[in-house]
């Protein structure tokens, strides 16, 4: 069994490779489409996570973007949710146990713990990144720390 130390070493060089390979693929000539679609699948496939999708801001929702795995809901009224909370607080939220969290949308009855992190461009949170997990308590500060750089990387050529 792995130590928690190396675990966390792990995620860290699983992360670092990630950086890499999103760093690569983001194009500042590409379609902002081509570029979300890319950068949900390189996550999905790099971590096997169980949902890993966009929903962007659009008057006083979020609505659903490019995203990989089962079908989500479409539109989340801001404040709504851990998507609409972390929109309008533009802050990261790990939620450990979603079915615990006051207001949390279900869109899949698999899913057991979720991290939200806001898409910041020019100082406005044009939307967010949602990662859902089948596993409980899946997400913590290695991920927020890394989604985030990962996310800055995407708005630069948005
Ligand atoms: N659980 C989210 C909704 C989106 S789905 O998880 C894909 C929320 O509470 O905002």
């Amino acid at each position: 069994m792995m130590d928690i130390l190396t675990k966390k070493q792990e995620k860290t060089k699983q992360y670092e490779t990630l950086f890499m390979q999103i760093k690569a693929l983001m194009s500042s000539n590409e379609n902002r489409i081509s570029n979300m679609a890319n950068f949900t699948a390189a996550v999905k496939s790099s971590f096997g996570f169980f949902w890993v999708g966009f929903y962007l801001a659009e008057s006083n929702d979020l609505v659903l973007g490019p995203f990989q795995g089962p079908v989500a809901c479409m539109r989340i009224a801001k404040g709504k949710g851990v998507c609409g909370l972390s929109w309008s607080n533009e802050k990261s939220i790990i939620v450990g146990n979603v079915h615990e969290f006051p207001g949390h949308i279900a869109c899949s009855p698999e899913s057991n713990s979720e991290i939200v992190i806001p898409l910041i461009k020019d100082r406005q949170c044009i939307g967010v990144l949602d990662i859902d997990s089948k596993e409980f308590d899946c997400f913590d500060e290695i991920d927020q720390l890394w989604l985030e750089r990962l996310c800055s990387c995407l708005t630069s050529v948005l």
